[in-house]
């Protein structure tokens, strides 16, 4: 298959995961016969430096032209001015609302090479293995705001839902689940918000309909926040708004042991021309400045990425297993970064772990 993958390396450790992870993707073009072509474009802080926008308009159409995209992360000290006209994160955000991808789906799976890696106990996290599934563009994210200026110094945000927009991405976290063991959690705050009213209705309705067979149960967010580190074994897929799915997924990384670990996949209608959705690709981690420039940040959550790539938008299921299987092997040799290094038979490198999961391919 030929194949071109848009990479948005962004600022912070960005560019040095996504380096690893378009040479794990070259490895997989090698040993499976495929051409990858790479184009490269600028999102975030340094697009901001160059082009003095977030998300110039050639990177919006060099997604566009591509069958994927793959990105690192954006963001960092030296866009932080919360006076600032521009801001890194406005550049993600648009991508996403730009490409229409609605649902990010983020695996956590417990490694068992990595129980140790967790900082909780090796009993609550036997049997791990869930998919959040997050509403992406929409919510609080996106609903009317006003900035405070300095003479009312008033804000707000918006948290505001329609019903397609909970119907879809329900579908898919309910279609996710009935491929999976069958059980969909759904997560509000239907005890004080009208849109979590909403939101839970219409996922009740849609589920009753089209998914009879799947369980559903809805969770307070607050409550679930609880039940992740209380008993994670116990869910499937887990359906959450924006905001909510954001910091439920920090908290989860914990589960797998590091945020260098959890890869997501963010799918919208649109389809390539494989006839896949035209995904966006990240960890779900963010720049990391505090370690940035070091050579040290973990490549694996960027190089699950890619392997979701080639699953959700090639179709490539063997090669997506086979990226996944020499995370494994790499993991189970003893491999490991300094963010999950405790019990660690070698601590690595950024470069040394991409090219240790390279040479398993
Ligand atoms: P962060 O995710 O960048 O870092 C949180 C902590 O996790 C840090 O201690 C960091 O060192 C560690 N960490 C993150 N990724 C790691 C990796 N691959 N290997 C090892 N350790 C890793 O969150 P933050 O510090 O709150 O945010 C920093 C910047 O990143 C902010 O500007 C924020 O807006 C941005 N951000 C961007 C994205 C994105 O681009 N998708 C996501 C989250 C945050
Ligand atoms: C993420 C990040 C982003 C989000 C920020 C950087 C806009 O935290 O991808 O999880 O909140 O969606
Ligand atoms: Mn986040």
């Amino acid at each position: 298959m030929k194949a071109i993958v848009a990479v948005l390396p962004g600022d912070g450790i960005g560019p040095e995961v996504t380096t690893e992870a378009v040479q794990v993707l070259e490895a997989v073009g090698q040993r499976f016969g495929h051409e990858f072509q790479f184009s490269y474009g600028l999102l975030g802080g340094c697009a901001i430096d160059a082009a003095g926008n977030p998300l110039p308009a050639e990177t919006v159409m060099l997604c566009q032209a591509s069958d994927a995209v793959l990105l690192g992360a954006v963001g960092g000290p030296k866009w932080d001015d919360p006076t600032a006209s521009m801001r890194p994160e406005q550049g993600l955000l648009g991508i996403r609302r730009v490409l229409g991808l609605y649902a990010n789906l983020r695996p956590v799976k417990l490694v068992p090479a990595l129980l140790h890696a967790s900082t909780l106990k090796p009993e609550v996290l036997a049997g791990v293995d869930l998919l959040v599934v997050r509403e992406l563009t929409g919510g609080v994210y996106f609903g009317p705001r006003k900035e405070a200026t300095p003479d009312d110094q008033v804000a707000y945000d918006t948290m505001l839902y329609s019903r397609p927009e909970i119907e879809r991405v329900t579908r898919l976290a309910a279609q996710a689940a009935r491929e999976r063991r069958g059980r969909l959690a759904s997560v509000d705050k239907a005890n004080v918000l009208a849109s979590s009213r909403l939101w839970r209705r219409v996922v009740t309705e849609l589920m009753r309909a089209e998914f009879p067979d799947v369980a559903l149960e809805h969770v307070l967010v607050d409550a679930m926040a609880m039940h992740l580190i209380r008993r994670p074994a116990a869910y499937d897929v887990v359906l959450a708004e924006n905001l909510f799915g954001d910091i439920l997924t920090d908290e989860a990384s914990m589960l797998a042991g590091s945020m260098g670990l959890l890869p997501s996949a963010s799918l919208g209608e649109e389809l390539n021309p494989h006839g896949q959705p035209r995904g966006l690709y990240e960890p779900i981690h963010g720049s990391a400045p505090d370690i940035a420039g070091r050579g040290v940040a973990n490549p694996l959550a960027t190089i699950l990425s890619a392997a979701m790539l080639l699953r959700h938008s090639l179709g490539l299921e063997a090669e997506a297993q086979a990226v996944e299987a020499a995370v494994d092997a790499v993991l189970a040799a003893g491999l490991r970064t300094p963010d999950i290094a405790d019990g660690a038979v070698e601590v690595v490198g950024t470069a040394a772990m991409g090219a240790a999961v390279v040479e398993r391919l």
